[in-house]
């Protein structure tokens, strides 16, 4: 299997993925019907679950035991869990809000965890 390809669906998914959460945080907090359409509650679980494919494919290719990878899995269940508060658990629209922000931020954080291949991200 070509890495190359691999790592670039692999970003193409996350930058998909980031982009329908923050549309989705928006609705959810406006509360905005469209939230409700089936394309919308599907697809991200879709591109979600090619992020991760490719994020093991990936993780195996170049040997799994770096401590990044695992901050990367740890965080990507945070980035996960914090944003069903956003978009369906949380009860007000202050804490969906607020789960959304700190979901984007998780994301940042996981991104600068790739980058830098190093668990403390933008401040390695
Ligand atoms: C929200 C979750 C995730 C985001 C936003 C994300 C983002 C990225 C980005 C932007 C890159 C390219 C970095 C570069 O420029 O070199 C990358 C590479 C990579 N990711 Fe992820 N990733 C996520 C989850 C995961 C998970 C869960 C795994 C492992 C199971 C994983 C494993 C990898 C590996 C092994 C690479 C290749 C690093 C390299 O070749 O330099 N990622 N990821």
């Amino acid at each position: 299997m070509d890495y190359f390809l691999v790592k670039q669906l692999h970003m193409s998914a996350a930058t998909l993925s980031i982009i329908l959460f923050i549309t989705r945080a928006i609705w959810s907090v406006t509360e905005n019907g469209l939230l409700h359409k089936r394309v919308v509650k599907i697809l991200p679980h879709i591109i979600d679950t090619v992020l991760l494919v490719c994020g093991v494919i990936l993780a195996i290719m170049i040997g799994p035991e770096q401590p990044w990878i695992l901050t990367k899995i740890v965080l990507l269940i945070v980035y996960i869990g914090v944003g069903t508060i956003a978009i369906k658990r949380g009860k007000t629209r202050g804490t969906r809000a607020t789960a959304a922000l700190i979901a984007v931020a998780v994301f940042a954080y996981i991104v600068g965890v790739a980058i830098n291949h190093d668990s403390l991200s933008w401040f390695a």
